[in-house]
Parts: C-alpha cells; structure tokens; sequence
C-alpha cells in the first residue's frame, strides 16, 4: 500500500472541523479508532498483534528462523494528539513503519531478525498530564501505583478509562520481558523545528533531547465580588499568576532555555468574580539539566515573592520530568552510515522536544530519524510534512530496518 493511501486511511480520525486539530486522547473514541486502524493495518500484513500490559500496541513480524532472544527491532511512534495538535507529530512514525514494511516485502527482504511497529499510549500526556506515560510504565520510570492515582481534567482516573477501553489496569508496569526482547527502538517523528529545512535536507538524525519537565502551580486566593471589592482588599490570584508568566520568559530569557504556560485553568471562572483558584502548567526545558534547575528554581521563587506580595498561597508540583537524553553513538553512527551508503545526507540534529524514544534510551540502543517541517510549526494544526519527504522518510527508514534487521 502508498504511504499517501495509508496516511489518508488515519486522516480523519479525531480531526475537529473548526480548528482541523487533532483530538485523539487516550482511551476516548477517537482512540479507540487509531487502535481499530492500527490493528486492522496490521492484520492486513499479518503482523501479529499484542497489546502490552501499559495499552502500548505492537505488531509483530515474526521471523521464522531461530534468532538471539534480545534482537528484535522496533520501530513506531504514538498515535494521541496534544489539544487540537497536527497530524503528523507522532502519527508519521506509526504510518511510515507499516509503509517501510510494505516496501521493504515489495522488494523482497527477508529479515534475518524479528522487526516490530509499535504506538507507545499518551505519549503527550494530553489526558492525564504525564509525558510518554506508556514507555516510562514499561520501563519501570513510573511505578504503576503512582500511574493509577492519576486523573484527567474531569476526575477520570487512569483505571477507570483503561478499563472502559477494555485494558485491565492491573496489568500496568514494567515488562522486563518485552523490553529485553529489542535489540534496537528508531522512532521516526516529523522535525518540530525547521533546521533540516535550513539545512536542505529532506530527514536527519536525533542526536539528543534536552532534559524537560512539567510542574503544576496552584495559586489559592480567595472568591470575592468584582463589583465591590476594593483592591486593597482582594487574594487575588490571577495577579501573581499574571507575574510568574511574565518571570518564567525572564528565567527562560536568561538561560538560553525554554519555558512555556500553556495550560491555565481558574476556579470557579466566573467573569464578574475574583477566583479562588489558579492552577498552571510550566513546561520548561533547557539544554542542560543544571541550567533548568537554577530556571525552574527562579521562576518558583518569582511565584512565591508574588504570591506572599498579593496574600495568595502557591503550592508547585512537580509532574513529569525526562533527564537529558544522547542517542547510542555507536547505534546513530550505523544509521548514518547506511543512509550515506544509499546516498541520504541526514544531517545530525538536538532537539527540546521529548519522546518515547528518549525514555528507551535509557534501557536500550534508540535512535530517532526526523522529517524535514518547512515551517518549522508543530502542536498545531499548521504542522505540515510535505508527500515528498513522508515517502523519503519512509524510504530512510527501510533502509535503516534492512541494516539492522539484514543478515
Ligand atoms: C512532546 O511532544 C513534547 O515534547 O511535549
Ligand atoms: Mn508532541
Ligand atoms: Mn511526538
């Protein structure tokens, strides 16, 4: 099957026709349907399917000769969205890992080692606010115990959705097993920057990801009336909220480093009443880990001058955190080398964003491939590939799966 017809099959799934975002969250409908495609597009190829204690979806293609236990070779990516994000951040690896299959039987490969598509679940962590939750659950970074007391927006618990989605939550956790299976993971994502586009190059290669993290604020005041409370006399705490946005660009600013509030909600949010409640969600990555701690550790101690300066409380969670990640050097200089052999230039590329891949790494050899994005746009329904370059990632990762999965 064309990429073009295997991309267009997921298209609509969980697409909002407003905004032409995606909407695909966790263990909803719309996931649901990603699951129905993945599993469907894996019979087609009589891949065999698992789904893995963590939701993770893997299919399978066995090979038939005895092979070392601990050599099979994975590719994928995830198929949730963040709100309203692109299509293609994620779902490209998924969609690219069938078609690479579906090229390299057209041409007759016959692996010498098993080769596996796998989509990691809430790689975005859209629902329950933890990052790459089904890889850090499968290589034990999560304890299962602090993965079920999660909860999304509207008090749903983890349990309770995954076993709405026909998943026993009792089956979450590490699985030494499967993990000790895999030989080598390459995850292929668009690029959510435009340096391969600067660079003329149609993919590249991961050479690391900065250490990132999200940490929840919650800023308590008290609900008053906006009509005829003096301002003397408010716990307002929008207004130390307002500041700590305002010093996080400052920190951000001031160590070369990112940090973003993306996610606001204020309690009870009436428009004509002072809230009682903030909560937001710093996001904040730096290209080394020192760096984000002094940033964090500035814009705390902003958020508590101003609260103390406005009577409000503030309390700050930490919620995920990924330590830096450098992709196996021996494993990225084999990927380079058989794309140079076919004549891809892959340029070699750090990036701020956080992958499933990232969080392999640190139990097995990973590496990632990158799409050029000319736009560099990404978590946004503006977040564009073009034909021409999801066909050559494909053909790069063929490439890269007849290297490590050949004789
Ligand atoms: C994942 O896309 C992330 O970096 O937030
Ligand atoms: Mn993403
Ligand atoms: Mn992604």
């Amino acid at each position: 099957m064309s990429f073009a017809e295997l991309w267009d099959s997921l298209l609509p799934v969980g697409r909002g026709p407003k905004t032409g975002g995606y909407r695909r969250y966790s263990f909803t409908e719309a996931d649901a349907a990603c699951r129905e495609w993945f599993c469907d597009h894996a019979r087609q190829r009589s891949l065999r399917l698992q789904t893995d204690g963590n939701g993770n979806l893997w299919a399978h293609w066995d090979v038939p000769a005895a092979w070392p236990s601990d050599s099979m070779i994975v590719t994928g990516s995830h198929l949730d969205s963040v709100p309203d994000g692109g299509a293609y951040d994620g779902p490209l690896g998924v969609v690219s890992g069938f078609a690479a299959i579906d090229l390299l039987r057209a041409r007759g490969f016959v692996p010498a080692r098993p080769i596996a598509v796998a989509a990691f679940c809430e790689e975005e962590g859209g629902r329950f606010g933890v990052a790459c939750l089904g890889s850090r659950l499968l290589t034990g970074v999560l304890a299962p115990r602090a993965a079920l007391e999660l909860r999304d927006g509207s008090g749903v618990t983890l349990a309770r959705a995954m076993t709405g989605a026909g998943l026993d939550p009792g089956r979450l956790g590490e699985d030494e097993d499967l993990l000790n299976s895999i030989g080598a993971f390459v995850e292929l994502h668009i690029e959510q920057g435009s340096a391969l586009d600067g660079l003329g190059a149609a993919v590249g290669i991961a050479q690391g990801i900065w250490p990132h993290g999200r940490w929840r604020l919650d800023f308590t005041g008290r609900a008053d009336h906006a009509g005829t409370t003096r301002l003397a006399d408010r716990r307002d705490p929008m207004l130390p909220y307002a500041a700590t946005v305002l010093a996080a660009r400052q920190a951000a600013a001031e160590h070369a480093a990112l940090a973003t509030f993306g996610k606001v909600v204020a309690e009870p949010g009436g428009a004509n009443a002072i809230c009682s409640a903030v909560r937001a969600w710093l996001d904040a990555r730096a290209p080394d880990e020192a760096a984000l701690h002094r940033m964090v550790e500035q814009v705390e101690d902003a958020a508590r001058r101003a609260a103390a300066g406005h009577g409000v409380e503030v309390e700050v969670h930490l919620e995920s955190f990924t330590p830096p990640v450098e992709f196996d050097p021996r494993l990225r200089a084999r990927l380079a080398g058989a794309l140079a052999g076919r004549g891809i230039t892959a340029p070699v590329l750090p990036t701020g964003a956080g992958h499933d891949a990232g969080i392999l790494a640190a139990r097995l050899p990973a590496a990632m491939l990158f799409v050029r994005n000319p736009s560099g746009v990404s978590h946004s329904p503006a977040e564009h590939a073009d034909p021409a370059d999801c066909e050559a990632g494909v053909v790069a990762l063929a490439v890269v799966l007849e290297e490590l999965a050949g004789r």
